[in-house]
């Protein structure tokens, strides 16, 4: 892991985004570059979608029109990031060489069509790519305006072609040495699946062992192909990345990543990108607290700020309902990437497309083609204040106590499971108890689960399903040398094969939980347990309206004490619902099933009791649904952004006398914040 480089404009940051002057007549473009100035645009990002245009054959490369736009967008002052063109395929090469286009699930070989479906082991996708990436830094590595290459575009899907195959038995080859080792780790005399060489395996589509797109009969097949897609996928990535660097040394590079996504193992690939950047499409109902959630995650990649290289400035199209940002909240949602860690605050896109699949997609030049438009205000009047901000921002950190265990394995292993429950999902957990800090203010890190967790006075890993021995003393070192853990159902069910461990869950992290599960109760969707809590002092079950839902444990103790006990009237009823235990130096908890609001209240009020985790900035108030998040410069001024994300407006109240960063206006106790208001407070 490795401090991010952060691209800049100078004086100011990223402001801009995608740029795709080649939809239009060669006339539009002065008059894109005088609105874009006029919205303070700092940087374009150029080229992601024209490899057809670029390359038309074999043999010819043609830059003569992405010389024209670089040297528009020169001339203009703007900064560039600039993309390598592969993320859609050129049709002449889909049809001259198959090999390029995928093989879908169903077993399909696609034509020529879409985007972002290369296959990986193609060997004229690995030739092709890399040599237009290279002849693309060879021509523009030189210019003083490029501050940073965007390999391809939003890589996702797997391919299930005989090339994938074929990598995939090299792969599988090098990771168990053995077709005997294979069959131990993925227990293949499950279903009669034995395999006598390593010939006989074929990737989980449907024609073969697969139910669905994730889950199949062996499950560790469908886990072994995911990590394989995600290695062979990063490659992709890698080959590019390589043939920039034989010209240009020093330009960060990066990919851009999704909200939601689980096709890849993010943390892995992160270690190949010199910054983070990533998409942010919420949709109209998606709670602020999961938007902030991977936002921290992605600054967790990296540990590092990262770049917002998309979103919307107003609606975007392929959403089943494309609400539009309402006045205010592009700017509310630009400040909440920030307060999280984005450095940078880029759209797609600049002008909206006039036809393609994304002519309902918003812009910031909508196709009225001017200025007189609330879209473009609102992007002309955060620019301003950007440009204000200048770069004092950039690079300053968010200083969490508290961090929640993010796994792609285990998400890969939950959506892989048949059974317990077909409601399970990972991300909803992550989320329940990331939500619940995020209402106290409390800053939280997004780790990865063999993170060094020294530095944090509380580690949350909810449904961390799969733990390897590595995993295992991780969390060990951690609550044995005094931190404290909290562990849920579906934590530690499996080994990194997949493989149940034995011993009771959550074996082996049992000995910290001081609890088991001897069985697990999975409800119907409109059933619900009661929770009674024991209150410290009476040490007498309080009843209150607290409930569990999804999955029930019937937890043994074995040296943890019960903090509730399941209420109701099933034969479980008074059995351990939520445990604590002392381990070492630190105490684990252990939550047997999926609290409602009421219940988590009371499960974090006991998990954080005595731990000193605090909210991030305890002279500011505010009334709910504004979030309240802060980032600390090097000097250690501590920035606190105060943002309406839910539309209400409200007050907020310091107890230290603070001035706005945006308006320099100085607030000696209360702020009224409008609909979707922001400040960002300096003491
Ligand atoms: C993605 C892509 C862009 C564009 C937007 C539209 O993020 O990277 O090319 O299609 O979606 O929302
Ligand atoms: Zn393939």
């Amino acid at each position: 892991m490795s401090t991010a480089q952060m691209p800049t404009a100078g004086q100011s940051i990223l402001f801009g985004g995608d740029y795709n002057p080649e939809q239009w007549p060669r006339e539009t473009w002065d008059e894109d570059m005088r609105l874009l100035k006029q919205a303070h645009v700092t940087s374009v990002t150029l080229n992601v979608f024209s490899w057809a245009l670029l390359q038309p054959d074999d043999e010819t490369y043609d830059f003569s029109m992405l010389d024209d736009i670089v040297e528009t967008v020169t001339k203009a002052g703007l900064t560039i990031v600039m993309a390598t063109s592969t993320g859609a395929l050129p049709a002449w090469m889909s049809l001259k060489y198959p090999d390029v286009n995928r093989v879908d699930f169903h077993g399909r070989r696609h034509r020529h069509g879409g985007r972002h479906n290369a296959c990986p082991s193609s060997p004229t996708y690995l030739k092709y790519a890399p040599k237009l990436a290279g002849l693309i830094a060879k021509r523009y590595a030189s210019l003083s305006n490029l501050v940073c290459w965007h390999v391809s575009n939003e890589y996702g899907g797997y391919c299930y072609c005989d090339n994938c195959a074929a990598r995939f038995r090299e792969w599988l080859a090098a990771r168990y040495g053995s077709v005997e080792n294979l069959n131990e780790a993925w227990t293949t005399n499950f279903w009669g699946h034995t395999y006598h060489s390593f010939e006989e395996i074929f990737p989980p589509n449907e024609l073969g062992d697969a139910v669905d797109e994730n889950r199949s009969l062996l499950p560790a097949l469908t886990l072994d192909y995911r990590r394989f897609m995600s290695d062979s996928v990063r490659n992709m990535y890698r080959v590019e990345k390589a043939a920039i660097r034989e010209y240009d040394a020093e330009t960060p590079v990066t990919t851009n990543f999704m909200l939601n996504f689980n096709d890849f193992d993010y943390f892995s690939w992160a270690d190949d990108l010199d910054v983070v950047s990533w998409d942010c499409y919420p949709s109209y109902d998606t709670d602020p607290s999961e938007i902030s959630m991977w936002h921290d995650l992605m600054r967790g990649l990296k540990s590092s700020p990262f770049m917002l290289m998309e979103q919307t400035p107003s609606r975007a199209n392929w959403q089943p309902f494309n609400s539009l940002k309402k006045p205010g909240q592009m700017r509310a949602q630009s400040l909440q990437a920030m307060a999280h860690g984005a450095d940078t605050i880029q759209f797609f896109q600049m002008r909206r497309s006039r036809a393609g699949c994304e002519k309902f997609h918003g812009a910031i030049i909508e196709n009225d083609g001017g200025s007189d438009t609330r879209v473009f205000r609102e992007t002309e009047e955060l620019g301003s204040q950007l440009h204000q901000l200048g770069t004092q921002l950039v690079g300053s950190q968010v200083r969490a106590k508290v961090a929640i265990v993010f796994d792609w394995e285990s998400w890969w292993g939950m959506l892989g499971s048949v059974g317990p429950s077909v409601s399970l999902n990972y991300l909803t957990e992550i989320n329940r108890y990331y939500a619940e800090l995020y209402r106290r203010h409390i800053s939280v890190d997004m780790v990865r689960k063999t993170a060094d967790l020294s530095g944090y006075s509380a580690v949350l890993a909810p449904c961390l399903y799969m733990v390897d021995d590595q995993t295992s003393e991780n969390l060990h070192r951690y609550v044995r040398s005094g931190g404290r853990l909290l562990l849920t159902t579906m934590s530690s069910i499996a080994n990194e094969n997949d493989q149940c461990h034995l011993g009771g869950a959550p074996a082996p992290l049992r000995d910290i939980a001081g609890a088991w599960a001897e069985e697990t109760d999975a409800l119907a969707p409109e059933v619900s347990v009661p929770l009674l809590f024991t209150d410290a002092d009476s040490a007498i079950p309080q009843v209150r309206p607290a409930a569990g839902s999804l999955l029930c444990d019937v937890l043994r103790t074995d040296t943890a004490h019960t903090v509730a006990t399941y209420g109701g009237d099933d034969y479980y009823a008074g059995a351990p619902a939520v445990t604590e235990n002392s381990f070492g130096e630190g105490r684990a908890f252990y939550v047997a099933t999926m609290p409602d609001k009421i219940a988590l209240s009371a499960i974090m009020d006991r998990f954080l009791a005595g731990s000193g985790v605090e909210t991030c900035a305890p002279d500011v108030e505010a009334a709910p649904g504004i979030e309240v998040s802060t980032r600390f410069g090097a000097d250690g001024t501590r920035y606190t952004f105060a943002i309406d994300l839910a539309g209400k407006g409200g007050d907020v109240t310091l107890s230290t006398p603070m001035s706005d960063l945006i308006t320099g206006k100085r607030y000696e106790t209360r702020i009224a914040l409008g609909r979707f208001g922001v400040v960002i407070l300096k003491a």
